[in-house]
């Protein structure tokens, strides 16, 4: 199994390389489009060929490489299927199937930072994009938000894994790669409610500003930027 977790510095997103082997099918879960170049070079030495590549969710504080990725590669560009990205080939429900080869995962709908979040399960392992990141959760003050959403994705379906399953984030701004649903019940300090109306509270009163990218980045990944169209943004 290939399983490469690499890391923005930037947004400080994880981006997630995965195949079953070297010379096999190959997918990837959150590419920054300036790492496109990384990517193609990491599939050209493994001998992958890359035929998936998923958003989780339409990004705010960074460009998606799913557009990207498919003009140079051809791959198939997976989203929820209410993504107001217009660039997706294959639209998700919940409790659906992603195959490459000897590679399943499984989608869980798990809105709530944004209408579209979806998460994946892989053998163990989940993807949580920004609905579950560790010790902290993805914020939903915009972009179709809803911290009660958010709640029921965590506690109803989340939580609700096995607690060994290792966790996956979108990001961490903190060094940290992974946790497990176990971890993150015992000490994720907005877990720690006994109502969704506790959860609503603390999320209703983070006072975040808005990602420095994102008046550049939501517009860009609903149409798909490509490498020579991205702005160059400081
Ligand atoms: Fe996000």
């Amino acid at each position: 199994m290939i399983f490469n977790q690499l890391f923005d510095d930037k947004s400080s997103t994880y981006t997630y390389l995965i195949s079953s082997g070297k010379g096999r099918e190959a997918l990837i879960i959150d590419p920054v489009i300036e790492h496109t170049k990384k990517y193609i070079k990491i599939l050209k030495d493994l001998d992958l060929r890359l035929v998936k590549v998923i958003d989780t969710h339409i990004h705010a504080d960074h460009i998606s490489g799913l557009n990207e990725l498919n003009k140079q590669t051809a791959c198939t560009r997976v989203m929820g299927e209410n993504s107001e990205s217009e660039v997706v080939d294959i639209r998700v429900a919940d409790n659906e199937k992603i195959k490459i080869e000897n590679v399943e995962l499984t989608t869980i709908y798990t809105p709530g930072h944004t209408e579209c979040s979806y998460s994946y399960l892989m053998y163990g392992k989940v993807f949580t994009g920004d609905t579950l990141l560790i010790n902290g959760s993805g914020r939903t003050d915009f972009q179709g938000g809803s911290a009660r959403d958010q709640y029921n994705s965590i506690f109803g379906r989340l939580l609700k894994l096995p607690d060994k399953t290792l966790i996956y984030p979108a990001h961490d701004y903190n060094g940290k790669k992974f946790s497990t649903i176990e971890d993150e019940k015992n000490n994720n300090p907005r877990l720690q409610v006994s109502s969704p109306d506790e959860y609503i509270e603390i999320m209703n009163n983070l006072t975040l500003t808005n990602p420095k990218m994102m008046d550049v980045a939501v517009p860009a990944n609903k149409k798909g930027l490509f490498l020579k169209e991205v702005p160059n943004v400081e």
